[in-house]
């Protein structure tokens, strides 16, 4: 059955060369890991840390930072609930579009509603998204606060403020929980690189 666009007039154009021809290419699994938490609670830091340690490895791995997003594709966006859910859409589609090229796709953006992370996941196969629950208490976060974004909203300077006066929904059911308050970045990154080698066998189209 060929994909359907909600316009009948537009119909999927089937590729030749299919996802798993790249990633024998590539020599790797593709997916997307999917890092969710609160500002400051060092989700950049450690996909940033986990994309270095695999690309040292010889895997093709892309960051998709929710800051960076909003500099460009994403900067017509604000952070009402709508622009946040199609933040997180259009972040999700541009992913699932890597994960087809072969690559391994980390996102990282606060992503605060458990709905719009769901919808997210619904658009890849089971097993290739892997949602990371980047922990951290608010009260660490605000004492962080990387960017001074916590002082200007409790200031009313921001207004909307994930975790002030924006909601955060907890993941119920992440794949993986970091603690960063418990947990070193290096702790964080190499459970990560465990993960992915031992649990999820990134490197079975290479050993095949
Ligand atoms: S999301 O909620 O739509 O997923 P995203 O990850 O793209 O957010 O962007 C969050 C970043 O934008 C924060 O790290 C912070 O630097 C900045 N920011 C600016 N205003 C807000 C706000 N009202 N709430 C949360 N983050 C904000």
């Amino acid at each position: 059955m060929p994909k359907r666009n909600s316009n009948q007039h537009i119909v999927w154009h089937k590729s030749v060369v299919k996802k798993e021809d790249r990633q024998a290419l590539h020599g790797h699994k593709s997916l997307m890991i999917w890092f969710t938490g609160l500002s400051g609670s060092g989700k950049s830091t450690i996909a940033n840390a986990l994309q270095l340690e695999l690309f040292k490895k010889g895997i093709s791995v892309y960051l998709l930072d929710g800051d960076n997003l909003r500099h460009g594709i994403n900067n017509d966006l604000t952070f009402t609930e709508n622009d946040r859910k199609e933040n997180i859409r259009r972040t999700a589609e541009i992913g699932k579009l890597f994960v087809e090229a072969g690559i391994v796709v980390l996102a990282a953006l606060i992503s605060p509603y458990k709905e719009d992370r769901e919808i997210a996941r619904s658009k890849f196969n089971q097993g290739e998204f892997i949602e990371v629950f980047v922990e951290c208490p608010i009260e660490e976060c605000q004492k962080r606060d990387p960017k001074g974004l916590y002082k200007k909203a409790m200031n009313g300077e921001i207004k909307g403020f994930t975790g002030i006066d924006h909601p955060y929904e907890v993941p119920k059911n992440p794949e993986i929980i970091l603690k960063t308050n418990e947990s070193s970045i290096e702790e964080c990154t190499n459970s990560m690189i465990r993960y992915l080698y031992e649990n999820i066998n990134l490197l079975q189209t290479r050993e095949e």
